[in-house]
């Protein structure tokens, strides 16, 4: 199961809305005979993946599969994995987790239990659900999952007095940010962001593919010459605003060139204390069909999500520098939480070069 593990990892970034999933088929005789993980949206999933991979089907006599989500069991994208493997006489299924999406939803381990194969499950499943919890938070609340990135010196500023926020962390810490860009569905900036560090989202410092980009954008007046809307990209960003005035993406022509719902979007929200409502902001993201968002926040949104309960998973990076003024990181939690500590749930502390990484859960 570990192998199947680390062979769904490969998928990362490139199959959402569909979870990740690896599969490792092993013969009566404890040989490996085949193994897979499901590499793109819409391609075939792990399972067929790995019997392709199995060169004499008279070794799945008696065979073992371990797999790292309970096989499918409708017609989605591509047909059933839990019919496929049922067509060969397999003696044992391992499934790490049974999947929550309510098409499958023990589906697929009761039809494979019908033509007498058996199937345990949960073994491994800490690691299965750690690994897709995007998408089961997303399977789950209809929302996309949002992790808080943000980079702060030792004493507490993430930028300095003229704005700039650029070089707080260190070369490591930098790639590792675009290696996340490159797994999550979309990163997204404020609007002073966009207009003080005139970012790209891209990913530059790592192999991966594109993310979508999302700038909150309340009145919709960021001008169109930020990289964020002037660049080569393979989406264009959509553009979050409660300015009715500038509509979203009218041009029928556009549409018809370019079916991609992604293209060149602006999304309206209603208005909140001035500002775009950012629970609606999420959950027209989620309507869109992405699964998770990466924040890349200043202090103002940051603690605007932090106030208002909408961030899942925290990435804190401390950088060896101090500012000594400038930007502070959280503004603090309001009046009413004022007196509030809240204690996340901690997963680790790691070093990424000389930064310090502080990885929780809210
Ligand atoms: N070190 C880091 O990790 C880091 C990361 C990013 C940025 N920065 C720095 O942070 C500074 C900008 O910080 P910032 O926080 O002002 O910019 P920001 O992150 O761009 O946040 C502004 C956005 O937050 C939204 N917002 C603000 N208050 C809100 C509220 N109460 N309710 C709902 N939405 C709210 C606004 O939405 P509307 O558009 O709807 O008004 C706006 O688009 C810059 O100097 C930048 O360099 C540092
Ligand atoms: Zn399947």
């Amino acid at each position: 199961m570990k192998k199947a593990l680390a062979l769904a990892q490969k998928g990362k970034g490139y199959v959402s809305p569909n979870p990740l999933v690896g599969c490792v088929i092993y013969s009566k005789e404890g040989v490996r005979i085949g193994e897979g993980y499901h590499e793109r949206y819409g391609q075939p999933h792990a399972e067929i993946n790995a019997l392709k991979k199995v060169k004499d089907p008279s070794d799945l006599l008696d065979a073992t599969v371990y797999v790292t989500l309970e096989p499918c069991a409708h017609h989605g994208k591509t047909p059933p994995c839990a019919d496929e493997l049922a067509k060969y006489p397999l003696k044992r299924v391992v499934v790490a987790m049974e999947d929550p999406n309510p098409k499958v939803n023990g589906k697929g381990i009761a039809l494979l239990r019908k033509k007498g194969i058996k199937v345990e499950t949960g073994l491994l499943e800490e690691e299965g659900r750690k690994m897709n919890e995007a998408f089961l938070f997303y399977i789950q609340f209809h929302k996309p999952f949002v992790i808080l990135k943000m980079a702060q010196t030792l004493d507490g500023y993430i930028a300095a007095p003229d704005g700039s926020s650029k070089w707080i962390t260190g070369k490591a810490s930098r790639a590792l940010v675009h290696q996340w860009r490159s797994e999550y569905d979309a990163v997204l900036v404020g609007r002073n962001t966009a207009l003080f560090d005139n970012p790209r989202l891209s990913v530059r410092h790592v192999e991966g593919r594109q993310p979508r980009r999302v700038v909150l954008d309340g009145p919709g007046t960021l001008p169109d010459q930020l990289h964020l809307f002037s660049d080569i990209h393979e989406h264009k960003t959509i553009r979050i605003t409660h300015n009715k005035g500038i509509g979203g993406n009218e041009d029928p022509a556009l549409q018809l060139l370019q079916p991609d719902p992604f293209h060149g979007k602006n999304v309206v929200v209603p208005e909140l204390n001035g500002h775009c409502n950012l629970e609606q902001a999420f959950n027209e993201l989620g309507r869109l069909g992405i699964t998770s968002v990466l924040v890349e926040a200043g202090s103002n949104l940051a603690t605007a999500l932090i106030r208002q309960n909408l961030v899942d998973k925290i990435h804190l990076f401390l950088a060896p520098k101090m500012l000594g003024g400038g930007t502070r990181s959280v503004l603090g939690l309001g009046v009413e939480r004022m007196s509030e500590i809240i204690p996340l749930k901690t997963e680790n502390w790691t070093q990424v070069g000389d930064d310090m990484l502080y990885t929780g859960y809210f």
